[in-house]
């Protein structure tokens, strides 16, 4: 039989079994619109409150804060143009290494004059210059907002939100965070931390496709993204998808119910995966500062291979036919032949034309798969 190897959670991640199960309760029970008022709608309607009050807690935030989307594109939309239209945000402050939702959605606002966009400088292991961002925040007057990703999605570099959120709290720019690939892996206090805005996607963290939420601070002054009902509040018009939001919510709570432990069962498969990754390519580079557990998530690792450049092309194809996923950037960029910006940013001169290929774990992988991995890629290269 085949063998098939999954290290592209960066992307998505197989859903739990637990999740799976309560949505499909959801699904065959609880079909009502939560917007009607007789029992069928007030059923689910409980399902969503319920969700929304168990998906704060994790956060320590009020549930009023916890606005039900359809994952990380359209939070990263809604929050930064929203910031922009309705809180007078002039200056949108960000990086060249974010998300293409978060690049795409500032480029709008640049071409369309209704913000100006500047971007904080970054280091080849994709950690912000403080000091740049202080002297950003004080170029001019006009009312800024922050955006800046929580955890690389590339290559995995931890920002401070806490340094970012007292720096913008001093200045009296908003702060928004791309949290997409940090929720359910890591935790986020956000009672303690002065972060506005936050966006997560279920996907990520073992949940369904096509939900997520936007974490919007009380009295923040956001009007509707989406116009049409009254739906998250008058905040977000559309009917919810109850089965999605009630699988998210149970995928959270098993997350952080078992975070330590699978922290730690991430981080020792990351370490294993680097020790097995350098002694059978002294040449490797981690790029980024992925071979680092305290600065970098300990879900993936993103490595340029010394590989002859001949097979550097093949590469992807050969292990997708050994029947390993992974992924040379971000998982939007596939099947274009623009590289990653990413690594573009970051990947010093002298490994440019080596292939850089990001492995993404979870829970569901093992030392075994990695071992898999390690000797493909050994036969591929001595072929
Ligand atoms: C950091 C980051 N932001 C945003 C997104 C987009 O999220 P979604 O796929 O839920 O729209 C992704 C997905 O890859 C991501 O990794």
């Amino acid at each position: 039989m085949e063998r098939k190897v999954y290290f592209d959670n960066a992307a998505t991640t197989p859903m739990r079994k637990e999740v799976i199960d309560s949505m499909h309760k959801v699904l065959l029970e609880t079909f009502g619109n939560p917007s009607s008022t007789h029992s069928f709608g007030r059923s689910a309607k409980t399902q969503i409150e319920t969700a929304r009050k168990s998906i704060s807690k994790h956060f320590n935030s009020d549930p009023q804060e916890i606005i039900f989307t359809s994952g990380g594109t359209e939070s990263d939309n809604m929050l930064l143009r929203c910031a922009v239209q309705d809180l007078g945000v002039q200056t949108v402050i960000t990086s060249k290494i974010e998300h293409h939702a978060i690049l795409h959605a500032v480029d709008f606002l640049a071409e369309n004059k209704l913000a100006n966009v500047l971007y904080v400088k970054t280091d080849s292991e994709g950690l912000i210059d403080f000091g740049d961002l202080e002297h950003l925040l004080k170029v001019d007057r006009t009312k800024k907002l922050v955006s800046l990703m929580h955890i690389n999605n590339e290559i995995g570099t931890i920002l401070d939100l806490d340094r970012v959120s007292k720096l913008c709290q001093d200045n009296d720019a908003l702060f928004h965070t791309d949290a997409v690939q940090g929720v359910g892996h890591y935790a986020i206090d956000l009672n303690q931390l002065k972060i506005d805005f936050l966006s997560a996607a279920a996907h990520k963290f073992h949940g369904p496709k096509g939900v997520g939420f936007s974490f919007v601070r009380k009295n923040s002054g956001l009007n509707p993204f989406i116009l049409g009902g009254s739906q998250e509040r008058g905040l977000r018009a559309g009917t919810e998808s109850v089965h999605n939001i009630v699988g998210m919510a149970k995928a959270l709570e098993i997350a952080y119910s078992r975070i330590d432990e699978e922290q730690k069962y991430l981080k020792d498969l990351k370490t294993y995966a680097i020790e097995q990754f350098t002694k059978s390519f002294p040449e490797i580079h981690f790029n980024g500062c992925c071979s680092d557990l305290d600065r970098s998530s300990c879900t993936l690792v993103n490595v340029s291979l010394p590989v002859p450049e001949d097979k550097a092309n093949l590469l992807n194809f050969h292990l997708d036919l050994k029947g390993i996923a992974c992924s040379k950037g971000s998982a939007c960029q596939s099947g274009s032949t623009k590289g990653s910006h990413v690594i573009e940013e970051v990947v010093p001169l002298s490994h440019k034309n080596n292939p850089a290929i990001r492995f993404s774990f979870s829970i569901f992988n093992t030392k075994m798969e990695i071992d898999y991995l390690i000797q493909t890629l050994e036969s591929f290269v001595k072929e």
